[in-house]
């Protein structure tokens, strides 16, 4: 038998964004070469400083930015943005509020993933929302609430919902726990790791937080200036900072995070 193709699949993938300051044309080499393999039902974690490139390698992997050097296969293919429509790739972002439009009750923009997928039957996209809910741990009552009468953990629940509604192969987590309070942050990470052993997508988990990063992860790879600086199984990261990998990830988040960098550090 044939082993499936990797969900996503990079090779020498580099990302160049070019703006025009007054007068003159800028680069920024926001990714410069990365190799990356992630298969179906797999975690891999992504950490690094604020600026080395972790969003724009996710927005390369969800399609939405085609690199400017290398080669990115989806599920072995060239990407096809027909793939973004039938809801194979989603994103949940740091800000709920980015998925959720406040005018909107949520229920309303929980289901409209099924209306772009196609499903047309209204009863039919309503019991898929009632269902969804349910998993992410939310009354199904709050369908018609708006999304500012909810609490942060209870939006971000209501985020996770809408990714998921289309069953995607592929998801980002871009800083999705970052924004919350600590006791809510471990409730929403339990819920992704459930929700990942379920569903078995794969899975892009982006954080600053090595912590929370190695409990949903298989693999963490470690970001500085546009590149890994080193790609390894999560457990490896519970050793001491004489570990490489630990000393390269302390180094890396040392100057972000002092938390996270004493906590390596004890
Ligand atoms: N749309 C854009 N146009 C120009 N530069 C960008 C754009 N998005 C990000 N950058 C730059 O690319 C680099 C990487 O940014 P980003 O991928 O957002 O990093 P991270 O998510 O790790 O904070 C940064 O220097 C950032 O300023
Ligand atoms: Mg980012």
């Amino acid at each position: 038998m044939n082993e499936p193709a990797p969900t996503i699949d990079m090779r020498g993938v580099g990302v160049t964004y070019r703006k025009r300051l007054l007068a003159r044309q800028t680069e920024v080499a926001a990714v410069t070469r990365v190799d990356l393999v992630i298969g179906p039902g797999e975690t891999l974690g992504l950490v690094g400083e604020s600026g080395s490139g972790k969003t724009t390698l996710a927005r390369v992997a969800l399609g939405l930015l085609a690199p400017s050097r290398g080669t990115f296969l989806f599920e072995g293919r060239a990407f096809d943005p027909q793939v973004r429509r039938q809801g194979a790739l989603s994103v949940v972002f740091q800000h709920p509020e980015w998925a959720l439009n406040p005018r909107l009750r949520c229920g309303t923009s929980i289901a409209e993933p099924l209306l772009v997928q196609g499903l047309r039957g209204r009863e039919q996209r309503r019991q898929r929302v009632r269902a969804m809910l349910a998993e992410v741990g939310l009354d199904a009552a709050l369908v018609d609430r708006f999304p500012g009468e909810l609490s942060g953990g209870q939006r971000q629940r209501m985020a996770i919902a809408r990714a998921l509604i289309t069953q995607p192969r592929f998801v980002v987590f871009d800083e999705a726990v970052s924004a919350l309070d600590v006791s809510v942050q471990s409730q929403v990470l339990n819920l992704i790791r459930r929700l990942q052993a379920q569903h078995g997508f794969a899975a892009m988990f982006i954080s600053h937080d090595l912590a929370a990063t190695r409990y949903v992860s298989q693999r963490i790879a470690v970001m500085r200036g546009g590149e890994f600086v080193e790609v390894a199984p999560a457990r490896k990261f519970y050793d001491g900072p004489d570990h490489p990998y630990s000393r390269a990830l302390y180094a890396t988040i040392a100057g972000e995070t002092g938390e996270n960098a004493k906590e390596l550090a004890s």
